[in-house]
C-alpha cells in the first residue's frame, strides 16, 4: 500500500509539476485580469462628480419644464433625500413586487446608503429662476446654466461600478421619475447620460433589472434603449 501510495504519489508529482506551472500561469493571468478589472472599478467609482466630463447633460429643457442635473454618493446622502428616495421607490416600485415589497423595501434602504452608490438626481428648476443659455460648440445642443436656485428633486438614478461576469459595467439599480416627468424624454436622457459615463470609465457595458411585471419599463429599455435580456 505504501509503496503504491508513493509511486502513485510521485507520479502524481511529475504529473502534477506541469499541471501546477499551467494552472499557476493561468491563475497568474486570471488574477492580473481581475486587479486590471478592479483597478477601472475603483478608478470610476473615485470620480467625485462623472457629470462634470458632460456639462451638456447638466441641463434638459421640455415642454415648458427645465431640470437641473447633480450627482451624488449613497453615503453623502442627506436625510430628506433618503426619504424623499424611499418615497418614490414605494410609490413606483411597490405594486411591482406585491407582497415582497417588505422585504424588498429593506434591501433598497440598505442599497441607497452603501458607499458604492452613485447617483444622479433631477430637480425642476422653479419658473423665474434665472437662467443663461448658450449654444455647445458644435451648435446641437443649448446648455442652460441655473446658477441659483436648483429647485426640487423629481426623480434620480441610481447606480454603481461593479464587475459582472468577468468585465467591469456600469450597474443601473434604480431609474425612477416622478408620474408628472415621465413621458417627456427625461428616462431616455439620463440613460444617455448613464452610458457615455460608463465608456468614459471604460466600463464594458450598461447592465440593469427590470421586474418581469414591469411592462413599460421592459418596453422602453429594450424597444427604446435596444438592451437584451
Ligand atoms: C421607466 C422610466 C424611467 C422611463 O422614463 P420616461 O422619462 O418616462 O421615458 P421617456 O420619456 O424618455 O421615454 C422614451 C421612450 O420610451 C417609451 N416609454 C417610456 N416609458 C414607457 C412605458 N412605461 N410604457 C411604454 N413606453 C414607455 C416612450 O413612449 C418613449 O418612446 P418614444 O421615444 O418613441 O417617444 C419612467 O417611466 C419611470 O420612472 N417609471 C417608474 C419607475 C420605473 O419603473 N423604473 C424602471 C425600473 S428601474
Amino acid at each position: 500500500m505504501e509503496c503504491e501510495g508513493i509511486s502513485r504519489s510521485f507520479r502524481n508529482y511529475v504529473d502534477n509539476k506541469s499541471t501546477d506551472t499551467i494552472v499557476k500561469t493561468k491563475r497568474t493571468e486570471i488574477l492580473e485580469k481581475k486587479k486590471a478589472i478592479d483597478d477601472v472599478i475603483k478608478a470610476a467609482s473615485a470620480h467625485k462628480d462623472p457629470l462634470s466630463a458632460f456639462p451638456a447633460f447638466r441641463f434638459y429643457s421640455r415642454h415648458g419644464m427645465s431640470m437641473y442635473l447633480e450627482s451624488g454618493r449613497g453615503d453623502k446622502l442627506s436625510a430628506p433625500v433618503k426619504k424623499y428616495i424611499q418615497n418614490l421607490l414605494k410609490v413606483n416600485m411597490e405594486r411591482h413586487y406585491g407582497s415582497q415589497w417588505p422585504l424588498e423595501e429593506k434591501v433598497k434602504r440598505r442599497e441607497m446608503a452603501a458607499p458604492e452608490a452613485r447617483y444622479i438626481f433631477v430637480y425642476e428648476v422653479p419658473n423665474g429662476s434665472p437662467c443663461e443659455t448658450s449654444k455647445t460648440s458644435d451648435g446641437k445642443r443649448t446648455i442652460t446654466n441655473c446658477l441659483v436656485d436648483r429647485g426640487t428633486m423629481v426623480g434620480f438614478a441610481h447606480f454603481r461600478f461593479v464587475r459582472e461576469e468577468g468585465i467591469p459595467v456600469l450597474y443601473v439599480y434604480e431609474l425612477q421619475l416622478e408620474a408628472r416627468v415621465r413621458g417627456m424624454g427625461l428616462g431616455k436622457f439620463l440613460m444617455q447620460l448613464l452610458e457615455n459615463i460608463a465608456q468614459k470609465s471604460d466600463m464594458g457595458a450598461v447592465m440593469l433589472t427590470v421586474q418581469k411585471s414591469n411592462f413599460g419599463a421592459i418596453n422602453f429599455y429594450t424597444s427604446v434603449l435596444s438592451f437584451y435580456p
